[in-house]
Order: C-alpha cells, then structure tokens, then sequence
C-alpha cells in the first residue's frame, strides 16, 4: 500500500483516537444546523448524516482517503467498461443495465448498451404479449402467477422489489422459489395451478445445484399436470448459459440472456428481472431503471461532497476502521421493504467480505461489516435490545417512507413515529439522572432505584443514517438500491479489494458433492466431524416411504 494511503488512513484513525469523536450529541451542541447542514439529496432521496459523530475534520480526512485510493478513479475505469473485477478478468457494468440505448456504453470491446436494449426488447415484448393473453399457457388459460426459480441474486433482488412494489396494480402473483429444502415447494406449490404458472428459471450459471435441483422438481410437476408437451409454454430462462438452457430444453425464444459483466447480485436489471416486470407491468419495470439509472449519473457527476454513494462509503469507513464497529443493522420503516436487508446481506457481504487486497495481500484492516435488518416496528420487539444497552454499538440505516399506499394515515403516523424515536433515542440515550427522577416520580423506593438504575441508562450516542423515500415507487426503489451498489462500489475502492468476486462461496459448494454421495449411499466423508454427524442423522433418519 502507497506511503499517501497509509498516511491517508493514518489521519482518519488518529481523529477517531479522540473520545470526542464518538461524541454525536456534542455535534449537535457544537452545530445548531447540523441537521440542515449533514443533509443531503438526490434523485427524490433524502440522506441524513447527522446522527454519526462525522464533523469536518473527520469528513475532510475521509475525503482524502477516497483520493488517495482513487475512488473516483476507479469508478470511472467501470464506466469505461475496463475488467475492473481482476481475478474473473471481467468488467463491471450493471449501469449499462439501466442506461438509455444511445449511452454508448461498452464492456471491453463489446457494446453493452446495444446488448442490454436487444434484451429488454424481447422482455418487453413478451411481457407486454403475455399481459394482453397473446401468450398463454397450454390450455389457453392466461397466466395468473410466475414462479421464479433461482438463488442468491438470482432470487433476492426481484424477490425483495415484487415485494416492495406489490399492489393492486399487479399483474400476476409471483412467487420465488430459491431453497433446495423442497419444504419451500411444497409451501409455494398449493397456490399456483399449472395451467396458469409461467415458470422462469433463473440462474446466471445455470448450473447451481440447488436451482437445477428445483427446476426438475417443478418441470416434474408442470409434465404431470399437463404433459411434456406442454412444457415449452411454461418454461423460460433467465441466464448467460445458452448452451445449459438448450440442454434443458428451452427453447431459443424463451431465453432471455445477460453476459458476464452483470454481476449475480447486481443483477435485479437484467433478464432476471423478469419476474419483476412480468408482476409489475413494463412501465414499472423501466421506472424502477430509471431510477436506477438517475442514480448512476448521480454516482458518476456528483462532486465528493455531495455524492450520497461515497458520502454512505465514508460513513461506514468511519463506523467499521475507525470506530471499530464491525456489525450495521438496516431496518427499514416500511413492511413492502421486509426483504431488502437479506437483498443488501448479499450485495455487501458478497461483496465486501474479503481478506486480501487486490494485489493478494492480507487486508490491514477491517472490511465489510456484518449486515442483519428487519422491517421495524418489528425489529424494535426483537434485537433493538442490543442497538439500546449492548457493549458495541451497531450503526443503523433508517429507511422511512413519506408516502404510504394505502388511506391508514394513524397506522403511519405510528410507523414514521416509531423510527423517528429510535434514531432520537440512540442518539440521546437517558441519564442516570434523568431515570431516577422519571423512578421517583412514579413512587419508587430509594432502594429499588439504586439496584434498577443502571439497567435503565441508555448511553446515547449510537450512530444512524436516515435514508427518506418520498413513497415507495419502482424510481425510488430504483434509486435506493442503486445508492447501496454504489456505496458498495467504494468501499471496495477504499479498501482495495475486488467487491465483484465471490470465491468465497466456492468451498462449500465442492465439498457438498463427496457429502451428497455419502447421503446417497457412497463412501462415508473423510472428515470425522462431518463423519460423525452423517452417522447421527442416518441414526435418526425413518426410511423414505
Ligand atoms: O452463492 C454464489 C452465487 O454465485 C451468487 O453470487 C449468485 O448470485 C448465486 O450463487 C446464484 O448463481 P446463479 O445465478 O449462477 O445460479
């Protein structure tokens, strides 16, 4: 690492030295605008910094730092379509996804935006063809459910925004299918009726184990109900794997293709994105591009200062090296975004959880941090606990809502409430002093006082970020995501290592094959611990009927 890097770092940690830099309440004595002041926006979005202990010291070392790792000179070399993701030697251009078809772009020598619009194309045509019933299924019944089979980013993204934007206004129910637990099936499969279920297997590879596995568990199930021959109306791909999808048995048309430059977890903008649109409308669908793609050119011309993607970077920068908090909840104020935090688990964790530099070398600090969420309120009666009282505090992300769709206003206000209170009392916590008269004004004895007191101090002074949408609509969707990947993006650049490989899955997967044989009746595994308990579950296991 580069004698200006490390000094960079140098001068972010030596600030973080200083008991007053965790100090959020001081901040906001210090700066009676702060608020205002650490607020910022774009695209329709609201992000407020000022409940962390950034000041302007803080934030000028952090922005030195980005220079001299070359954030935005990495960013650029994305856009440029170089093949930024060094050990699979490919370039990075999820943008080019959500980009106008005369953007230009390219991914090496190949021309990205040409690509993604012929794809889109045929996506929209066939969803606008199966939304008008000029495509149905076998029997001529028209599609009124699709089943996504996929896994990891071929599941979460358009399973976490169907989600987040079903309403009346959908099209079709659908459904998403990712475990190899067939318990996950069997819950899906009393719901759908065959002659009415578009199945879309989804996988960039098209050889995950567990997807495979689920695609001929329900092309099993389509075949019975309907007859092989009816199997080509049901069916369609989503995958770079042309050859596998033919091997399959889909037919040409109904694949629907992305290259290797699309990443699995920044992929929701791609082909795998069917689903999305076909639940959706293609309206929808290109809204929630659009907002994507207002982001990236927020992303790519914002200046340091005001760009929300670096500016979230820095923070976490801040929270994980400098303050040392390796863990950051995401709890979104609104039920629809349930399955953003397993959505942004992936696109961080995969991304972020890296032990070497690009160069091969050991990282020298910390990288990503541990990411868990829930929807609040319902987080707040489960592990807010811990954020309150625990020993190290846990960084939030509040996302709120303005907007909501339906006509509940007192069911909202309660919700914008409650996660406005949580960051307040975060930040605030409550005083030894203030507890023991709130205890004697309600009667308490001196004695029970002294012994409760302690369990009921909150220290205060636990960082968030807000993160306000004005409504959950597909562009602000678009948008929020988009800010998470490039938020990514940075930190990637800032720790020096490649966000876009995930080598780190690999191990299991291989080793899962010699263990499967075992189940199946091969050799026992070689290692005694995984020996021992195969022994244990064959002990337990009643012969399948
Ligand atoms: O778990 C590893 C991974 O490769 C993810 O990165 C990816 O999103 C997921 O598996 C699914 O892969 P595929 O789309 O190739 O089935």
């Amino acid at each position: 690492m580069s004698n200006t890097i490390e000094a960079a770092w140098q001068a972010v940690t030596d600030l973080a030295a200083d008991p007053a830099a965790r100090n959020i309440r001081a901040r906001f004595t210090a700066d009676p605008a702060r608020a205002s002041r650490w607020t910022h926006r774009a695209d329709g979005l609201v992000l407020d910094l000022s409940r962390t202990s950034l000041d302007e010291a803080s934030l000028a070392a952090l922005l030195a730092l980005a220079d001299a790792t070359g954030v935005f000179a990495r960013r650029d070399a994305m856009a440029r379509g170089e093949a930024i993701n060094t050990t699979e030697a490919r370039a990075v251009m999820h943008m080019a996804l959500r980009a106008p078809a005369d953007a230009g772009l390219r991914a090496g020598a190949e021309d990205a935006s040409a690509t993604v619009h012929d794809t889109l194309g045929l996506m929209q045509s066939f969803v606008e063809a199966l939304h008008a019933g000029k495509i149905t299924g076998s029997t001529g019944e028209r599609f009124t459910d699709v089943l996504n089979i996929g896994i990891g980013g071929s599941d979460l993204g358009p399973a976490m925004a169907a989600r987040a934007l079903s309403g009346p206004h959908d099209k079709l129910r659908a459904h998403f299918l990712g475990n190899v637990d067939a318990h996950a099936w069997e819950a899906i499969r009393p719901n759908l009726d065959p002659a009415r279920t578009l199945v879309l297997i989804a996988s960039k590879t098209f050889t995950t184990q567990e997807t495979m596995a689920n695609a001929r568990l329900v092309r099993a199930w389509l075949a019975d109900a309907l007859g092989e021959a009816a199997l080509p109306r049901h069916l369609a791909a989503l995958s770079t794997n042309l050859q596998a999808t033919a091997d399959f048995g889909i037919a040409p048309a109904r694949v629907f293709g992305f290259r290797d430059w699309v990443g699995g977890r920044f992929s929701m903008w791609s082909a795998i994105g069917l689903a999305i649109a076909l639940a959706q409308g293609w309206d929808r669908f290109a809204r929630l591009l659009e907002g994507a793609h207002a982001m990236d050119a927020h992303f790519l011309h914002a200046p340091p200062r005001e760009n929300l993607p670096l500016l979230l970077a820095l923070t976490e920068t801040w929270h994980v090296n400098a303050l040392k908090l390796p863990t950051r909840a995401v709890l979104p104020y609104d039920e629809r975004l349930a399955r953003l935090p397993a959505h942004l688990q992936q696109v961080e964790m995969e991304s972020l959880g890296k032990g070497v530099t690009l160069s091969g070398q050991p990282v020298a600090r910390a990288t990503g941090p541990v990411v868990f969420g829930e929807a609040g309120t319902n987080a707040q009666h489960s592990f807010m606990q811990l954020i309150h009282q625990g020993p190290v505090p846990v960084p939030v992300d509040f996302i709120l809502v303005a907007n909501p769709d339906h006509g509940h206003a007192d069911s909202h206000r309660k919700l914008l409430a409650n996660g406005l209170a949580q960051a307040e009392a975060l930040l605030v916590g409550r005083g030894a002093d203030a507890v023991a008269t709130e205890m004697r004004a309600a009667g308490i004895a001196e004695e029970r006082i002294a012994a409760v007191l302690p369990h009921r101090v909150f220290t205060g002074n636990r960082p968030s970020v807000t993160i306000l949408l004005p409504r959950l609509d597909p562009f602000s969707l678009g948008a929020l995501v988009a800010l998470y990947e490039h938020k990514v993006f940075c930190l990637g650049a800032l720790w020096g290592i490649n966000a876009f490989d995930q080598w780190g899955v690999e191990l299991g997967k291989q080793l899962a094959g010699p263990i499967l044989k075992a189940l199946e009746g091969g050799a026992p595994p070689e290692h005694p611990a995984t020996a021992a308990m195969l022994a244990e579950i064959e002990a337990l296991r009643a012969d399948p009927a």
